[in-house]
């Protein structure tokens, strides 16, 4: 699985600022990449080629961000099996449980690994594809394993 990619889809370009999270944290772990605008609703011919040639294109992990009623990790995981990690972002008056909702509650046999709203889930959505990746890719798991410690280290270091 090592020469995989991950595949960063955002909904909107309005999405970058937030998905851009998820972007620098694959370039820090060196994880092969590509990032587009591709929408559920306004170019649904895109959205299913993407999903339906994302294995011959050797992607392993798709990530998908979108606001509002964010359909987009659904409609890519209706044309694909490879692991879809959904990204609901907040794109509305309603702060982005309406992308939660419509991304985490997808109908059985189809699943969308959906992670938190917001930057919190772009964060999460890279790390999650890195330990997808890291099943067959050891120098992987052990930059995960090395943020881990990091991160205990940082907690501990607190003074009061
Ligand atoms: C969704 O609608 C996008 O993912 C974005 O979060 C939201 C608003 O899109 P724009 O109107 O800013 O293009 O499809």
């Amino acid at each position: 699985m090592k020469d995989k990619k991950v595949a960063v889809v955002m909904g909107s370009k309005s999405d970058l600022p937030v998905m851009q999270e998820t972007l620098n944290l694959l370039d820090e772990f060196s994880i092969p990449k590509e990032a587009y605008v591709i929408s559920a609703h306004r170019s649904p011919d895109l959205a299913a080629d993407f999903a339906k040639t994302a294995i011959k294109n050797n992607i392993a992990v798709i990530i998908a961000g979108a606001g509002c009623a964010a359909h987009l990790a659904g409609a890519l995981a209706a044309n694909t099996v490879l692991p879809i990690i959904g990204v609901p972002l907040d794109g509305s008056s309603l702060n982005g449980v309406d992308a939660l909702l419509s991304t985490v509650q997808m109908p059985k046999e189809i699943p969308v690994a959906t992670v938190a709203i917001g930057k919190a889930g772009a964060i999460n959505a890279a790390l999650l594809a890195a330990e997808i990746l890291a099943i067959d890719n050891d120098d992987l798991r052990d930059a995960l394993i090395q943020r881990r410690k990091t991160l205990a280290k940082n907690i501990e270091n607190i003074k009061l």
